[in-house]
């Protein structure tokens, strides 16, 4: 592939060997995908971030690259880690989980990156504009970058995110081009959405589409616009039962694919109301959750709110963690949902989520979960029961 001068700088190790290795992983990246040459990135969202993902042998690779003196180009953000960095020993995480995590966190502190820690960096200002080209990891905030946003990444690993923010580059392939970004598939929704519907949508859409391109129509009149919370729960799940990466919707993303070349006679999937009832039934395993896990993907400060204002004055009857990033914890903070939240017995975690937590040696067995995300990964990444529910349903009030 055609490598710029100073591209190959990199490569030949003239900026040390952080740069030289990271410039050799986009290359073999780039040779095995067909890349042309290296676009130029804005932003970088890295994943592999939990111990529990990484283990150890990623933990001495991240602190070999802090150590040889890496640094980011690029705002760069990480993905979820496997504890709540603050709160970790008052919700019961394991300490020597905990000890090699804080290890990996202290590791890409020291190369720049921001230790948000979340998979929704869209919430805390990592928003890159229209047509950018970007390195994103996490699979969730790839779909929505690419769909919502109209960024322009693949989904990449976590060495290859890490890569492109220290050299500041990418590979030019897939999703990076025109041609890479043309639906596959229409989707024309029959029925109205609400809620955990998206998921479900999402989940269905996915396993119909494999790693191709969905453009949704929603043909039902009522329908009203999805916000910002339904997409990124109908991109986690389309992103997790397929390996989508990008989706179009009509009248809502960016890109138009009525002005793209191929679009005309797409294959077409009707979705209707009894499907998405269907694919809801299926995504459950057990009925009663002793742990209920929201904020996946991470929450947003109007989903908080509107928990906080479910249990005003009131006790829960199950455990109940919120997950989120310390910024929108932040902000929940100062407006009062958190305490509203923890007087009612629950909690508001940050840093981390109920898949990438080690939350099968903490005690619990059966999961609640509003995400079809978090319902497809509990049981194959955790070994729990989960019930898949709208989230009201889900939280048990004392009387
Ligand atoms: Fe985020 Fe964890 Fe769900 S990383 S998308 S909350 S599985």
């Amino acid at each position: 592939m055609y490598l710029t001068r100073e591209e190959e700088k990199m490569y030949s190790g003239e900026y040390g060997p952080a740069v030289e290795k990271s410039m050799e992983i986009l290359v073999a990246l780039g040779d095995i995908y067909g890349a042309d040459g290296m676009v130029e990135i804005v932003s970088a969202q890295i994943s592999g971030v939990s111990y529990k993902t990484v283990g150890d042998v990623g933990l001495e690779y991240l602190e070999d690259l802090a150590g040889e003196g890496a640094q980011v180009v690029v705002p760069s953000t990480l993905n979820p880690a496997g504890v709540d960095l603050d709160q970790w020993k008052e919700l019961g995480f394991p300490a020597e989980f905990t000890k090699k995590q804080l290890l990996i966190v202290e590791a890409y502190r020291k190369m720049g990156i921001s230790t948000t820690c979340t998979c929704t960096p869209y919430l805390v200002g990592n928003v890159p504009p229209l047509g950018s080209h970007i390195a994103w990891s996490e699979s969730s905030a790839v779909c929505y970058g690419n769909s919502v946003l109209g960024a322009r990444t693949n989904r990449e690993g976590g060495p290859g995110a890490l890569s492109a923010a220290i050299c500041g580059r990418t590979p030019n392939y897939g999703y990076h081009l025109d041609e890479g970004r043309v639906p596959h598939l229409l989707v024309e929704v029959e029925t109205s959405l609400n809620g955990a519907d998206y998921g479900a949508l999402g989940y269905l859409v996915g396993k119909a589409v494999g790693n191709g391109i969905p453009y949704f129509k929603l043909v039902d009149e009522q329908q009203k616009k999805p916000q910002v919370n339904q997409l990124k729960a109908l991109g986690a799940a389309l992103a997790s039962s397929g390996a989508v990466a990008l989706f179009h919707m009509e009248n809502t993303t960016p890109e138009s694919p009525e002005a793209m070349p191929y679009t005309k006679n797409l294959e077409k999937l009707t979705v209707t109301r009894e499907d998405v009832d269907d694919t809801r039934g299926k995504l459950s395993t057990s009925q009663k959750p002793d742990l209920v896990c929201l904020g996946c993907p991470h929450a947003s400060l109007e989903e908080i709110k509107e928990v906080a204002l479910k249990l005003d004055g009131k006790k829960l009857a199950n455990q109940l963690w919120v997950c989120t990033s310390i910024s929108v914890k932040a902000a929940s903070d100062r407006m009062g949902y958190t305490r509203i939240i923890e007087e009612a017995g629950g909690h508001v975690v940050c840093d981390t989520c109920m898949v990438v937590a080690p939350i099968e040696y903490m005690g619990f067995k059966v999961i609640g979960v509003d995400s079809a995300k978090a319902a497809n990964y509990v049981p194959s990444m955790c070994g729990l029961d989960v019930v898949f529910d709208e989230w009201e349903n889900l939280i048990a009030i004392k009387k």
